[in-house]
């Protein structure tokens, strides 16, 4: 039956306006839709730690074919799908290549050592991207003084680069190289849909350079929590049994996967209007004030503003502006499907004078 005329469904789209805030901070703060409402409160349910919540083993058939992989599952966080990823994939004295402002070595406690006594050998990329013939020297040798050189991840889009979707060729040379090694490479694609939408390039075909990739739903897909992974029957049934270990394993989680599915299907087609946004309005803040900003390829506006990215985010808030100063020489603006062509000129008329 639609919701649409109910009070609760009155109550719920209440929450879906940011009482007359437009919020800047994150694409995670994105709200669910009408649809994914309706989807959450008709999803059939089970219990997916016994693996019969339907709801959720239809978001995982459906991501799995999405990506063109054998499985996938649902987890709660993408810092999770990550770290289920990297335990997975390794044995404990191995050694896992990354960019030095990736996510996983930034942004996740380091969890590779917390949680599964992996070491982290960090290369400083280019907006993100690594040199990979630069990587052939850091391949350990087989010599009982070193880890093993297993795993290399890649960040697509890269968060801290400014959004920057890494070239398909990097991704392509980067799956040759773990071949000839003989290690495993993970994607980190919790913006991997913002990629596809920039490029045009499918899902499947990001997918296919890697053993495994995560793609978060919770961000510009605006469900309001999870991330799936995916990779090789193999590997997600022991990454299911890390899950557990995590104490990812959900009971009734078909109520949020439901919302997850409306996401994968429904909302990508619509990421490209958060791109147009962000370089409207990194057009119209690059240069003024004295700040400065690289055109975004994706939703993440960066703007290098020495000593006055918190005197910003102050004038903001008096215009009902919210944002983030990541120090006091950078602020961050992330466009998502709650920020529309009003939101943007209103940051553009906020003024420090
Ligand atoms: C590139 C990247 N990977 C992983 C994550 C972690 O996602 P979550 O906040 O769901 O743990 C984020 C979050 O912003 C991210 O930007």
């Amino acid at each position: 039956m639609p919701l649409n005329g109910s009070p609760l469904f009155c109550e719920w789209s209440q929450s879906l306006s940011f009482q007359g805030k437009a919020d800047f901070r994150s694409d995670t703060v994105t709200r669910p839709t009408a649809k994914m409402y309706e989807a959450m409160a008709q999803a059939p349910l089970g219990d997916d730690v016994f693996g019969d919540d339907p709801s959720v083993i239809a978001l995982e058939e459906y991501a799995a074919d999405l990506f063109g992989k054998e499985a996938a599952l649902y987890v709660p966080s993408g810092t999770m799908a990550n770290q289920i990823a990297c335990r997975t994939h390794c044995r404990r004295d191995a050694e896992v290549l990354l960019e030095a402002t990736s996510h996983v070595f930034l942004y996740e406690q380091g969890g590779l050592a917390q949680l599964s006594g992996l070491q982290p050998r960090c290369v400083v990329g280019d907006r993100g991207v690594m040199a990979i013939a630069d990587l052939e020297t850091l391949v350990r040798g087989d010599d009982p003084h070193f880890p093993v050189t297993e795993l290399l991840i890649l960040e697509n889009t890269h968060n801290s680069a400014g959004g920057a979707v890494l070239p398909f060729d990097t991704m392509l040379t980067a799956q040759e190289f773990t071949k000839k090694h003989n290690m495993r490479l993970h994607i980190d694609g919790a913006r991997i849909t913002n990629a596809e939408a920039a490029t045009g390039i499918p899902l499947a075909d990001y997918a296919s350079c890697a053993d495994s990739i995560s793609c978060c739903l919770s961000k510009g897909l605006s469900a309001p929590v999870g991330t799936v992974l995916a990779g090789d029957r193999e590997f997600i049934s022991q990454a299911r049994r890390t899950r557990k270990l995590f104490g990812g394993g959900m009971r009734q989680a078909g109520v949020i996967a439901a919302a997850g599915l409306v996401a994968l299907r429904d909302m990508r087609a619509r990421l490209k209007d958060d791109h147009i946004r962000a370089a409207r309005l990194a057009e119209g803040l690059n240069g003024r004030d004295g700040f400065s900003v690289v055109a975004p390829d994706t939703n993440l506006v960066y703007v290098s503003c020495p000593g006055k990215a918190h005197a910003f985010v102050e004038a903001c808030a008096q215009n009902d502006v919210m944002t983030l100063a990541l120090n006091d020489d950078t602020l961050r603006f992330v466009t998502h499907k709650d920020i529309d062509d009003r939101d943007v000129e209103r940051v553009l008329a906020v003024s420090l004078t």
